[in-house]
C-alpha cells in the first residue's frame, strides 16, 4: 500500500471514529433531555393533583385551545385549571376571585416563558420589568398619568375621536358597513402619540401610521402562536423560522416608528433650549419624563430603558384601548335599547358635543355603566400570567409550589357563572350604583402593584369615544358577520368587528 493510501485510511478511519463519538454523545444528550423531560412532567403531575383537568396529549398538551373551548373548563372545574400547552409546559387558568385575591396581593414576577416574547418588540420597559427597576420605573412615570395631566388630555381625545368620525361619514356615503377595529386603532394611535408623545401630525391619514398598527397586529398573531409552540421555544432555531423571520421584520416596522418619534422629540427639545426653560414653559409629558430623567441623572436611564417604555406605552396605550371601544360598539349595536338609553344621556349632558370636557366624564353614569358591562364581557387584556416565586395556599386549602406558571383568566373571571349570573348576557345594572360585588370579581385593568397604570387616561378616552360616536351614529349589528373574540395580547376578533352605521340627522 502507497504512504498517501495509508494516510487517506487513517483520515477516514478518524472521521468515523469521530462521528461514532460525536453520535454517542448525541445519542446520550437526548437520553439525558427525556429523562429530565419525565422526571419534570411527574413532578408537574404530582404538584397538580389537588387540581384536574380534561384529559390531554402526554406531548401535545390540550389541542384545542379557542376560546370558547377553556371556557366550557370555567363552568366544570371550580375556581382554577391546569392547561397543558405541551409536554412539560402547563399553566394554571385561575378565575376565582378569591384566588385571584391572594395572587395579586402577592408580587409574583411576570410568566418569563410569555412574556420574554414580546421583548425583542417591546424591551424590558414597565410591562416587562420586575423587581426593584421595575419599581424605579414605577414611580418615575407615575406622574405621568397625574389628574393634572390627564384632564387637557379630554379635548385631545375628542378631537381624535372627531377625525375619526369625520371619517365615517364620508365612508359611509358609499356603503353603511364599516370593519370598525382598524379605524378605531387608528384613531387611538393618534391620541396616545398626541397625549404621551406631543405628536403633532396627521396621524390618522398617515401611511406610517397604519404600517404601525398592521405591523402590532402581525406581532400580536406572532406572540401568541409562538408561546403555544414547542418548537419555536428556542431563540436561535425560531429565528431562522418563517414566523421568525416575519417576526422580526414586523419588530423592526414597529422600532422605524417609536424611532422617529424619540428623533423628533430630541431635536425639538434642543430647539427649545435647556431643561429648566422647556419647564416653566409647558407640562411635562410622559416622553419629557423619560428625556429629563435621562438628561439629569445620566446612566439611570439608557437609550435601550428609553426605547422599551416608549415602545411599551405605544403599545399598551392604543392597542388596548382600541379593543374596548371596538367592542363596546359592538355591545351597545346588538342591544339597541341601552345605547339609546346612553345616547339620551350623553344629549342630555353635551347637547350636539361641541365641547366635552373632563368634568362631563363623571356625570354619564349609564354610559359608564354600559361601559363596565362592555369591559366585562369583553375584556381587552383577557389575561395575565405570573411564575410563583413561592408556593401559594388558596382559601379552600389547595396549594401550588414554587416555580409554576399562573395564568389570571380575566376573561374567564368576567364570564363566570358562579360570580357573574347568566354572564352572557348584556346586563349594566349590574354595575348600578350600590351593587355589591366581591372585590375581585372585575379585573379588567387586573390589581395590586402590578395593575395598568393607565386606567385612568383609558377610562377617559372609553368614555370621550363613545359619547361623541352616540351623538353622530346609530350602531347597528350585521347579523350575518357576528365577531368571534380571540385571545391574543389584546382581545380581538378572528373575523373582524363589522358594523352598520347610520347617520343621526
Ligand atoms: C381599556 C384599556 C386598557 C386595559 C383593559 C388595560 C389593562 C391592563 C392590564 C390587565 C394590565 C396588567 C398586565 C400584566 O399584569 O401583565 C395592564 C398593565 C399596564 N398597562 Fe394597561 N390597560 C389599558 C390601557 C392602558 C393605557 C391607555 C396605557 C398607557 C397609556 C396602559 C399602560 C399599561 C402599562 C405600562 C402596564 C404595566 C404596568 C406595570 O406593570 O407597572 N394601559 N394594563
Amino acid at each position: 500500500m502507497s504512504v498517501s493510501a495509508l494516510s487517506l485510511a487513517r483520515l477516514l478511519g478518524g472521521i468515523s471514529g469521530f462521528l461514532q463519538l460525536a453520535s454517542l454523545l448525541g445519542l446520550l444528550l437526548l437520553l439525558f433531555k427525556a429523562v429530565q423531560f419525565l422526571l419534570h412532567r411527574q413532578w408537574l403531575l404530582k404538584a397538580l393533583q389537588q387540581f384536574p383537568s380534561p384529559p390531554s396529549h402526554w406531548f401535545f398538551g390540550h389541542k384545542d385551545q379557542e376560546l370558547k373551548h377553556t371556557l366550557t373548563w370555567v363552568g366544570e372545574f371550580p375556581s382554577a385549571c391546569p392547561q397543558w400547552l405541551w409536554g412539560s409546559k402547563v399553566r394554571i387558568l385561575v378565575y376565582d376571585p378569591d384566588y385571584l385575591k391572594v395572587i395579586l396581593g402577592r408580587s409574583d414576577p411576570k410568566a418569563p416563558s410569555t412574556y420574554r416574547c414580546l421583548a425583542p418588540w417591546i424591551g424590558y420597559g414597565l410591562l416587562l420589568l420586575n423587581g426593584q427597576k421595575w419599581f424605579q420605573h414605577r414611580r418615575m412615570l407615575t406622574p405621568a398619568f397625574h389628574y393634572d395631566i390627564l384632564k387637557p388630555y379630554v379635548g385631545i381625545m375628542a378631537d381624535s375621536v372627531r377625525v375619526m368620525l369625520d371619517k365615517w361619514e364620508q365612508l359611509i356615503g358609499q356603503d353603511s358597513l364599516l370593519e370598525i377595529f382598524q379605524h378605531v386603532s387608528l384613531m387611538t394611535l393618534d391620541t396616545i402619540m398626541k397625549c404621551a408623545f406631543s405628536y403633532q401630525g396627521n396621524v390618522q391619514l398617515n401611511r406610517n401610521s397604519q404600517s404601525y398598527i398592521k405591523a402590532v397586529g402581525d406581532l400580536n398573531y406572532f406572540i401568541f402562536s409562538r408561546v403555544r409552540n414547542v418548537f419555536h421555544q428556542n431563540d436561535t432555531f425560531y429565528r431562522l423560522t418563517t414566523d421568525g423571520r416575519f417576526f422580526n421584520e414586523a419588530c423592526q416596522l414597529a422600532h422605524e416608528h417609536t424611532d422617529k418619534v424619540i428623533r423628533q422629540r430630541k431635536a425639538q427639545l434642543q430647539n427649545e433650549g435647556e431643561l429648566e426653560k422647556v419647564r416653566r414653559k409647558r407640562r411635562l409629558d410622559f416622553l419629557d419624563i423619560l428625556l429629563f430623567a435621562k438628561m439629569e441623572n445620566g446612566s439611570s436611564l439608557s437609550d435601550e430603558d428609553l426605547r422599551a417604555e416608549v415602545d411599551t406605552f405605544m403599545f399598551e396605550g392604543h392597542d388596548t384601548t382600541a379593543s374596548g371601544i371596538s367592542w363596546i360598539f359592538y355591545a351597545l349595536a346588538t342591544h339597541p335599547e341601552h345605547q339609546q338609553k346612553c345616547r339620551e344621556e350623553v344629549q342630555s349632558l353635551l347637547g350636539d358635543g361641541a365641547s366635552i370636557t373632563w368634568d362631563h366624564l363623571d356625570q354619564m353614569p349609564y354610559t359608564t355603566m354600559c361601559i363596565k358591562e362592555a369591559l366585562r364581557l369583553y375584556p381587552p387584556v383577557p389575561n395575565v400570567s405570573r411564575d410563583l416565586g413561592k408556593p401559594i395556599t388558596f382559601p379552600d386549602g389547595r396549594s401550588l409550589p414554587k416555580g409554576i406558571m399562573v395564568t389570571l383568566f380575566i376573561y374567564g373571571l368576567h364570564h363566570n357563572p358562579k360570580v357573574w349570573p347568566n354572564p352572557e348576557v348584556f346586563d349594566p345594572s349590574r354595575f348600578a350604583p350600590g351593587s355589591s360585588r366581591h372585590s375581585h370579581s372585575f379585573l379588567p385593568f387586573s390589581g395590586g402593584s402590578r395593575n395598568c397604570v393607565g386606567k385612568q387616561f383609558a377610562m377617559n378616552e372609553l368614555k370621550v369615544a363613545v359619547a361623541l360616536t352616540l351623538l353622530r351614529f346609530e350602531l347597528l349589528a350585521d347579523p350575518t358577520r357576528v365577531p368571534v373574540p380571540m385571545v391574543l395580547l389584546v382581545l380581538k376578533s378572528k373575523n373582524g368587528i363589522h358594523l352598520r352605521l347610520r347617520k343621526l340627522q
